[in-house]
């Protein structure tokens, strides 16, 4: 099902008993996160919320804020219109199976086409509803908002619902010692000038002033290509900047698509319904008509770089002020009805957890692409992504643990995996408990772990130096001859079929 608005798709978790409005005002100077964080704690992701008077700096905002809206496996299933991700999963991979692919590139070209085929590539439309309230930035001088506020801060009297600007929206301050707003789930598109190709990437954004921001693409993302490319032609490079509309479009944000590959067609085909798209009004992209916020803007190659941060990351830890291009705010559009949409991300579990969960469930098929002997694949909550993956195998050579560990730290964002354990194919990756189980009984510490070297992920405060780390794999498999082990491998313990028979017979008749 293709949600029309944002304001649907909440209405369709709320049906679903998925969502809590709260009505009394919550500040979003940190009361939003205090309160998020406990529902995101709760077993299986708690509710959403839809905060309807959110407080800036003490004054109700005139937009309401929507979080957590993603953070369970049931809300991420509605909103990618199915019963369960599972449901999604097994239709790409049924996609895949169609016409197998010889290789990964084969993989991503067969992605595209069938992306394209199924619902059709996005459409141009000539307005829609994202363009309700126009503002053009350029009539407005600059305002900034100090934190902590110097002493002579003077509250504003009110919080004008019109003009919108970066300090009327419900942005969130979210740990006490962030280095400010941060916009926590943008939907960025840049464009590649070389290709014209698009990308969408979700990049948190740190408000500097009430028409400026950080734009923190880390070093490896797509977008920050795009801008190395901007950067040598000295050219200005445009952004756009979704919130809300289709809940699939932060999904897809944040899924990591080959470069070069349009999000936006993952989005149409998981909809199942291409994307209206409208052009901006102060740069030429495109943006889907049904969102709920456009910011649209530019960073200028000429500009220096400035500091970001500190940010309360994933990794739950802040991660320090580094420098990020800044994004300078043209235009900001939005619907009558806005609904603004949050995340807060920190120590785990947290709503990006479902998130990224879901990308590995939908994904798998490709990676099982290339290397068939995978089962299954999966990022614990406390690995917060990629500090920690588990991945099993159907094992029928020596070495092929390692096969696996090489290939996956060669293949996209995997490339950021610090300790990667692979387990036989009966093993329930899922099942924190049972890898570690299988990983202290089935491993000799010293034959059957590899340190590497390579990328790391910038938000890593523990390597010596900043997006390059160490990595550590774990054969946790079953051990062969060809691989040093000399003795007989002992059968694990398991019960017998006709015992588990007869007393769960005994156990039913006896209530
Ligand atoms: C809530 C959330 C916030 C994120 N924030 C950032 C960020 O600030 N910078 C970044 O580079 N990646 C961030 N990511 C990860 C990227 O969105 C992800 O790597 C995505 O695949 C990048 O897209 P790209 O490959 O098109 O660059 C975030 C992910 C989530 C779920």
């Amino acid at each position: 099902m293709a949600f029309t608005s944002f304001n649907e798709f909440l209405a369709a978790l709320e049906e679903a008993g998925e969502l809590l409005r709260i009505n009394e005002p919550v500040a979003t100077e940190l009361e939003i996160t205090a309160l998020a964080d406990r529902e995101m704690k709760k077993p299986g992701g708690g509710k959403a919320l839809l905060i309807e008077k959110p407080t800036i700096n003490g004054e109700i905002s005139p937009f309401p804020v929507a979080i957590n809206t993603l953070g369970s496996w049931r809300r991420m299933a509605i909103s990618l219109g199915a019963d369960s991700v599972d449901d999604v999963a097994s239709d790409l991979g049924a996609l895949m199976k169609a016409k197998p692919p010889t290789s990964l590139g084969e993989a991503v070209k067969l992605l595209g086409t069938a992306f394209q085929l199924r619902h059709a590539r996005p459409r141009r439309v000539a307005t829609g509803p994202c363009k309700d309230v126009v503002h053009k930035m350029d009539s407005l001088s600059t305002r900034s908002e100090a934190w902590p506020p110097a002493p002579d801060w003077k509250k504003p009297d009110a919080i004008d619902p019109a003009p919108p600007s970066l300090l009327n929206i419900p942005i969130l301050r979210c740990w006490p010692l962030d280095g400010g707003r941060f916009v926590t789930l943008p939907c960025v598109i840049t464009r590649d000038p070389d290709t014209g190709e698009r990308n969408v990437g979700m990049y948190r954004m740190q408000v500097y002033d009430d028409r400026s921001t950080g734009m923190h693409w880390q070093l490896q993302k797509v977008a920050a290509r795009h801008g190395r490319r901007y950067y040598e032609a000295g050219e200005r490079m445009p952004v756009a900047v979704v919130l809300g509309g289709d809940p699939v479009f932060p999904f897809c944000a944040t899924a990591p698509l080959p470069d070069g590959l349009d999000e936006l067609l993952l989005a149409g085909w998981l909809r199942k319904k291409s994307i209206d798209l409208v052009k901006c009004e102060t740069n030429d992209l495109e943006v889907p008509a049904n969102a709920d916020f456009v910011i649209e803007g530019y960073i200028d190659p000429k500009e220096p770089l400035r500091e970001e941060g500190p940010f309360g990351d994933h990794t739950g830890y802040y991660t320090l002020p580094e420098p990020y291009p800044v994004f300078h705010v043209t235009a900001i559009t939005h619907r009558r009805d806005a609904v603004y949409p949050a995340t807060i991300v920190g120590i785990p579990p947290m709503e990006d957890f479902y998130i990224g969960a879901a990308s590995v469930k939908l994904f798998l098929p490709i990676f099982q692409m290339n290397f068939p002997e995978i089962v299954d694949i999966a990022l614990p909550a406390e690995g917060v992504f990629h500090n920690l993956v588990f991945v099993s195998i159907r094992k029928t050579y020596p070495m092929q643990a390692y096969k696996i560990m090489h290939g996956l730290w060669g293949m996209g964002q995997m490339m950021f995996t610090k300790y990667l354990v692979v387990v036989d194919h009966d093993v329930d990756v899922h099942n924190t408990s049972e890898v570690l189980f299988h990983l202290t009984a089935n491993t000799d510490p010293q034959r059957d772990s590899i340190l590497s070297r390579g990328p790391a992920d910038v938000l890593d405060h523990a390597t010596s130096e900043i997006a390059v780390g160490g990595k550590l794999g774990i054969d946790a498999t079953k051990k062969l001859s060809g691989e040093g082990f000399k003795r007989e491998w002992p059968p694990l313990i398991r019960h017998s079929t006709e015992a588990q028979a007869r007393i769960d017979a005994l156990l039913k008749s006896i209530g």
